[in-house]
């Protein structure tokens, strides 16, 4: 069981910047990643949909012989993580916006979230702003738009930057000074964003805290891959290698995008 793989799935692209952080702090675990480019955007979808995403991206991941699932999606994460936990016995990890770090350290006491729909209208999103944000303006950002510019490849394009300055300029006007990235597509933006808002704006993303989780929980659960074989990377799209290759090159040349349908 310990070498069996880690599976992580997004709607597309995104959880690549899950996956980078994941993969560096265990570099010894075999990892398969499931890239459902063909269903994003995710977040304009409805619960239900998303469930069903969820679901078929799980059971291709657990036919495969995967020992934990990271849900490396906030959308699938906050709406769908409670159904895949009671339906399989295999631990699942799920990302949150960072929005307890971001709270903790804003002086001006408002902070940005730009997520999708479907995460900003999640019941467990509204609990973690109750939870960690008292005291704290929460101003919250639907980014319509972006993901699909990002899985067309249109990442550096006119269009990502109006959006991007219609997104933000708002927020720092409200005088926020911490921005969380509660998609894990928005971190492959980091570099324009940070350009547009200024230096002065701490910009918040989970990946580190998240491959933390990853190690605690297969820590605890005996499944840590102590295994000395190179480990195996499998990365899988139903729809645009070119993408995926694109950006699994800037973590190892050598990583190779194939497809997948499912
Ligand atoms: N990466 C997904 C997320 O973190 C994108 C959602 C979407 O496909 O809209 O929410």
């Amino acid at each position: 069981m310990q070498e069996s793989p880690i599976g992580m799935f997004d709607s597309g692209i995104g959880g690549i910047t899950i996956y980078k952080e994941v993969h560096q702090l265990l570099p010894n675990e075999n990892i398969i990643y499931l890239a459902d480019s063909k269903n994003a955007p995710y977040g304009e979808k409805s619960k239900k949909e998303i469930i069903d995403f969820s679901i078929k991206n799980t059971e291709l991941l657990l036919n495969k012989g995967c020992k934990l699932i990271v849900v490396a999606c906030n959308t699938a994460s906050t709406n769908a993580v409670a159904t895949l936990r009671e339906k399989y016995d295999v631990p699942f990890i799920r990302v949150q916006p960072a929005i307890k770090p971001a709270a903790l350290q804003s002086k001006t006491k408002v902070i940005g979230i730009l997520a999708t729909e479907g995460t900003l209208k999640s019941d467990l999103l509204w609990e973690t702003s109750q939870k960690f944000a008292q005291g704290v303006t929460v101003v919250n950002q639907v980014g319509d738009g972006l993901v699909a510019l990002i899985e067309s490849g249109k990442i550096y394009s006119d269009k990502m930057t109006a959006l991007l300055k219609k997104y933000t300029f708002p927020m720092l006007e409200k005088n926020m000074d911490q921005l969380v990235l509660g998609c894990t597509h928005y971190p492959l933006l980091r570099s324009q964003i940070q350009k547009l808002v200024g230096k002065h704006i701490n910009i918040l993303d989970s990946g580190e805290a998240i491959a933390r989780q990853t190690k605690v929980i297969l820590t605890q659960e005996n499944l840590l891959n102590n295994s000395q074989d190179k480990s195996i990377q499998k990365f899988y799209s139903n729809k645009n290698l070119e993408i995926l290759q694109y950006f699994i090159n800037q973590i190892n040349p050598s990583f190779k995008a194939e497809k997948l349908d499912f």
